[in-house]
């Protein structure tokens, strides 16, 4: 089996390489890379040494460049982790998200069909149902919820997710979607809330938290999340969406303060900023559907991952120092500055 993963640089395309990598030793990887600000060639430093690997620095928005690719390696499989994935990023610049995260879809999903129908699977996200209210934990997200995406990242999200769909009903293309909530774990970029209010307070910085620090995420470790993209590359039925999450919501200042108590740093640092704009409120995903039809259970409980988490990014503050000393500290002050 020759897979071709998209956005493989980054943190769950990372994650994901070294699972299969690990856990299918009869597989060989091609993976496709742009690397933007996201995506970095040392997280894929040990992948890069195997004789099953492949990488290619590629945007997937460029035809000819995907086309040459599929050409040349034939792959069997395709995983498409690409895109551009911070919300408040997408506040800034909605068009970059349109573009990649749709019609770059597109362009792996053409190259698919053109070299003999190439199994796809679409990496979307819970955030495509928009938000539940915080007063009725009875609600959850299933497959068959509305959607209702709040930013332009998520409504390029289920743009992406539709066209997947649409594509199978159009065109035939053997292709799955997964709808995942919040991932954590190690190689996580630290614009995101776990690895910046880590690497924020390892420095004794203020701990940003957006509004009162009421909202609520469903958080995956993200070994649980490639599992599940694993096994419904192997068992999922073409035109299926599956949902992915594990039953763990958390309000995000209980998040940091735990991060506090296990850094040994003050809750005093927490400091509360304006909020993000449209912030949805509250995510919780019905992963029955994957639960019954693939078998998937989340394996790695939350307390468990998170020091696992922490554990990484203090074993590995070279991988986020050399990060949050580049371009990274004009993006923060933009976004942090004068909040
Ligand atoms: P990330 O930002 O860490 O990584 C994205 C990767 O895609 C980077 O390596 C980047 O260089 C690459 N990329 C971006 N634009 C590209 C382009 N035009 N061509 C080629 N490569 C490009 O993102 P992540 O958090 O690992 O998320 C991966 C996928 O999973 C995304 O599709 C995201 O929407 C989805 N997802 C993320 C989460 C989460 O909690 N992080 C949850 C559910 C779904
Ligand atoms: O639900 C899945 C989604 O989870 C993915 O599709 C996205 O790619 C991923 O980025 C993530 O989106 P969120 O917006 O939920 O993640 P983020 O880490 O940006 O924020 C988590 C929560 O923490 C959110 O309520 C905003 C809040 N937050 C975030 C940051 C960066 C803060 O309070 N302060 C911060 O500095």
């Amino acid at each position: 089996m020759r897979i071709l993963v998209t956005g493989g640089a980054g943190f769950i395309g990372a994650n994901f390489v070294y699972y299969t990598l690990k856990n299918h030793p009869d597989y060989d990887i091609i993976c496709v890379d742009s690397l933007t600000y996201a995506g970095n060639l040392s997280t894929l430093q040990k992948a890069l040494k195997s004789p099953r690997f492949t990488f290619y620095r590629q945007d997937i928005r460029d035809r000819d460049g995907i086309d040459a690719i599929f050409q040349k390696e034939r792959p069997d499989a395709v995983v498409n982790f690409a895109a551009e994935s911070h919300v408040d990023r997408s506040i800034e610049t909605p068009e970059l998200f349109l573009q990649t995260n749709i019609l770059g879809a597109q362009v792996m999903m053409d190259a698919c069909l053109r070299y003999g129908n190439v199994r796809f699977h679409q990496v979307s996200t819970d955030e495509i149902y928009g938000d539940l209210p915080l007063d009725r934990p009875d609600l959850l997200f299933t497959e068959n919820s509305p959607l209702r995406p709040s930013s332009p990242y998520s409504a390029s999200k289920a743009g992406a997710d539709m066209l997947t769909l649409a594509y199978f009903r159009t065109y035939g293309l053997r292709a799955t979607v997964s709808r995942c909530s919040n991932n954590y774990g190690p190689f996580q970029f630290p614009e995101k809330l776990i690895p910046l209010m880590i690497a924020n307070a390892l420095e004794d910085k203020p701990l940003p938290v957006y509004g009162q620090g009421l909202n609520v995420r469903d958080w995956l470790y993200v070994a649980d999340h490639c599992r599940a993209v694993d096994l419904i590359l192997e068992k999922g039925e073409p035109g299926q969406v599956y949902n992915v999450g594990g039953h763990n919501e958390m309000r995000n200042i209980d998040i940091v303060k735990l991060l506090c108590a296990q850094l040994g740093k003050p809750e005093s640092l927490i400091t509360f900023v304006t909020d993000r704009k449209g912030h949805d409120l509250r995510y919780a995903i019905d992963p029955a559907k994957i639960r019954a039809e693939l078998g998937w259970e989340p394996q790695t409980p939350f307390a468990e991952g998170l020091k696992k988490t922490v554990r990484w990014y203090l074993d590995n503050r070279p991988w986020w120092e050399q990060i949050i000393s580049g371009e990274y500290r004009n993006y923060y002050q933009r976004m942090y500055g004068d909040r």
